[in-house]
C-alpha cells in the first residue's frame, strides 16, 4: 500500500474536509457551519485569489499578466489569522485584513482571470497545503478536492442550479441593504462559471471520489447537516474498520 509519505504528503493528525463547487453555491456559509460543529477551522481559498486581485488592481498590474502577478504574490507578506470564535481563517496581506476590499465588484470580475495564472496557482496551492497540513480544517474553493488536497479525508462537490445561485445572491445582497439586480447577478455568475470551468490550469471539476450534493432544493442548514451526517458515518465506518 502507498503510504502518505511515498506521495510526498505528511501524515496528518486531524481530518481535512475539502469542498469545491461553483460561485454562489453557499460553500462558505455551509463550510463554516460544518467547521463550527466539528471544532475545526475554516478557510475560503477564494479570498486568497481575491486579495491578490485587489492588490494587483491597486498597483495597476494587468490581471492578465501572469508573471507580474506571480512576482507580486511572492513579494507580499501573507498571513492567515482566525477571527471571532477562532473558526474562520481570514487572509491578511502586508499586515492588513482585506475582507471589505475583496468584495468590490472590480475584484469579483477580475479574480477568475488572476486565478488563471499558473505561477499564482502554484504559490497559493502551497500556502493552502501548509494551512491544512495538520488537518482539523474545512477548506473550500475550486480545486481543493482535485489539486490542493487530492488525498483529503472527505470531499464534497456542492452544486445548485445557476438560477438558484443567482436568487440566493440577490437575496443575500438585499438583506445587507445593498442594491441587487437579479439579471445582472445571473449574468455575472454565468461569466464566473465559464472562467472557472474553462480555465486551462486546475479548472473546476468534480473529483471522482467526491460526494456530489445538489443543494438547489435544500436550505444551507439542511446541506450542512447532510454533510455532517456523511462525515460522521464515514468516521464511524473508519473506526469500526480499524478495530475489526
Ligand atoms: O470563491 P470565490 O468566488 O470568492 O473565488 C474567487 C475566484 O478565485 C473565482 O474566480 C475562482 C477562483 N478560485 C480558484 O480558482 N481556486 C480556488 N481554490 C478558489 C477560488
Amino acid at each position: 500500500m502507498k503510504s502518505a509519505r511515498s506521495k510526498g504528503k505528511r501524515a496528518r493528525s486531524g481530518l481535512v474536509i475539502a469542498m469545491d463547487g461553483p460561485a454562489g453555491v453557499g460553500k462558505s456559509t455551509i463550510g463554516t457551519m460544518v467547521a463550527k460543529e466539528l471544532g475545526f477551522r475554516f478557510i475560503n481559498t477564494g479570498e486568497m485569489y481575491r486579495a491578490l486581485t485587489w492588490k494587483a488592481l491597486e498597483e495597476g498590474i494587468d490581471p492578465t499578466d501572469g508573471d507580474a502577478l506571480t512576482r507580486l504574490a511572492k513579494r507580499l507578506t501573507w498571513e492567515f489569522r482566525t477571527v471571532g470564535e477562532g473558526v474562520v481563517i481570514r487572509t491578511h496581506i502586508d499586515g492588513k485584513g482585506v475582507t471589505t476590499q475583496i468584495r468590490e465588484e472590480r475584484v469579483s470580475k477580475n479574480s477568475s482571470i488572476v486565478a488563471g495564472a499558473g505561477g499564482v496557482r502554484r504559490l497559493l496551492r502551497d500556502m493552502q497545503r501548509k494551512l491544512g497540513e495538520d488537518g482539523s480544517i474545512v477548506m473550500e474553493g475550486r480545486d481543493i478536492t482535485t489539486n490542493v488536497f487530492p488525498d483529503a479525508d472527505f470531499k464534497v462537490y456542492l452544486d445548485a442550479s445557476i438560477e438558484e445561485r443567482a436568487k440566493r445572491r440577490t437575496k443575500q445582497l438585499r438583506q445587507q441593504g445593498k442594491p441587487a439586480d437579479y439579471d445582472k447577478i445571473l449574468d455575472a455568475i454565468i461569466q464566473r462559471d465559464r472562467g472557472d470551468l474553462q480555465r486551462k490550469i486546475n479548472p473546476l471539476t468534480q473529483a471522482k471520489d467526491a460526494i456530489v450534493i445538489d443543494s438547489t432544493k435544500m436550505t444551507m442548514v439542511e446541506t450542512a447537516e447532510e454533510i455532517l451526517k456523511l462525515i460522521r458515518s464515514k468516521r464511524k465506518a473508519g473506526i469500526e474498520g480499524a478495530t475489526r
